[in-house]
């Protein structure tokens, strides 16, 4: 059972992400580490810097106040929804679902959340799953929208395996629409998954944006730096700039959450090139 949820790394992965749901509603939805499908939204120090504080500030931002994510919030008080909830209250029943994660528990309210949906929960290494249903192809690359969220961005499993890092740059080389997060504990890895995922797929339209802020709003007792982005490969140009737009919105709600005599003192949204 994952514990950290509805913090800021969380607010800068389902922000963008319920927003590409929207915009372009996928036919298919798989994920690589799905996680629980839902989280009771209990107050924790990272959850009043994340969801929670997102939760009273986002109304009064006009590029905040009508996104999908502050809708799903508001549509289930008290609920955080993992992204498999967000993806199943966005798309309904118009796509089909591909969930996987090795945790039982997980797994288990998995399966309780999809019961009506047409969705498969695999127990199982999400990496080689989504490889192996990628590689049946028995689905349009565009069609399907990849999540792919890793616990460690360069595990791999067997020496046959493909790293999360590999698998994202080669969906994205074979036409899948791609949203992988990605997190650093340095300022010198801001967009690290950018470059890596560019180098391994070459030619290939991918868009980034990153948040660097204090490690103390995520872990709390912490000095020092932290960020997390999001990096998406064949999405459209209204997409990456709706996501854009919500990253600055992002900067400019945090501003007055700021860490004095910390490097940095707050959250800044950069896109990566
Ligand atoms: C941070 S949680 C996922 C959160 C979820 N993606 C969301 O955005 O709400 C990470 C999950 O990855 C799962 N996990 C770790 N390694 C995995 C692997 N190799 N394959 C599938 N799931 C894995 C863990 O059990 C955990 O539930």
């Amino acid at each position: 059972m994952n514990n950290h949820f509805a913090e800021l790394g969380d607010v800068w992965k389902h922000l963008p992400l319920a927003e590409i749901l929207r915009i372009t509603p996928p036919r298919d939805y798989w994920e690589t580490h799905a996680g629980s499908a839902s989280y009771a939204l209990t107050e924790s120090p990272s959850r009043l810097h994340g969801a929670l504080r997102f939760l009273s500030c986002a109304p009064r931002d006009p590029d905040l106040r009508g996104c999908a994510y502050l809708q799903a919030l508001r549509s289930s008080p008290g609920v955080y929804p993992g992204s498999p909830a967000l993806a199943m209250q966005t798309l309904g029943n118009t796509a089909s679902y591909l969930f996987c994660d090795l945790d039982p528990e997980s797994a288990a309210t998995l399966r309780a959340a999809t019961a009506g949906f047409e969705a498969r929960v695999i127990e199982t290494d999400g990496v080689s799953a989504i490889y192996r249903a990628a590689q049946l192809a028995r689905v349009d690359p565009k069609d399907v929208l990849v999540h792919i969220d890793p616990f460690d961005p360069y595990e791999r499993v067997t020496d046959q395996n493909k790293t999360p890092v590999e698998l994202a740059a080669w969906l994205a080389r074979a036409g899948y629409r791609l949203f992988y997060w990605y997190g650093y504990d340095c300022v010198e890895r801001r967009g690290w998954a950018h470059d890596e995922i560019s180098r391994l797929a070459p030619g290939i339209n991918v868009w980034c944006g990153d948040t660097l802020m204090p490690a103390c709003l995520v872990y709390p007792g912490t000095t020092g730096a932290w960020g997390c982005g999001v990096v998406l490969a064949n999405v459209t140009r209204s997409e990456a700039y709706a996501c854009e737009r919500l990253g600055r919105a992002l900067e400019r709600i945090s501003e007055t959450d700021a860490v004095e005599n910390n490097d940095p003192s707050q959250l800044t949204f950069r896109v990566i090139t």
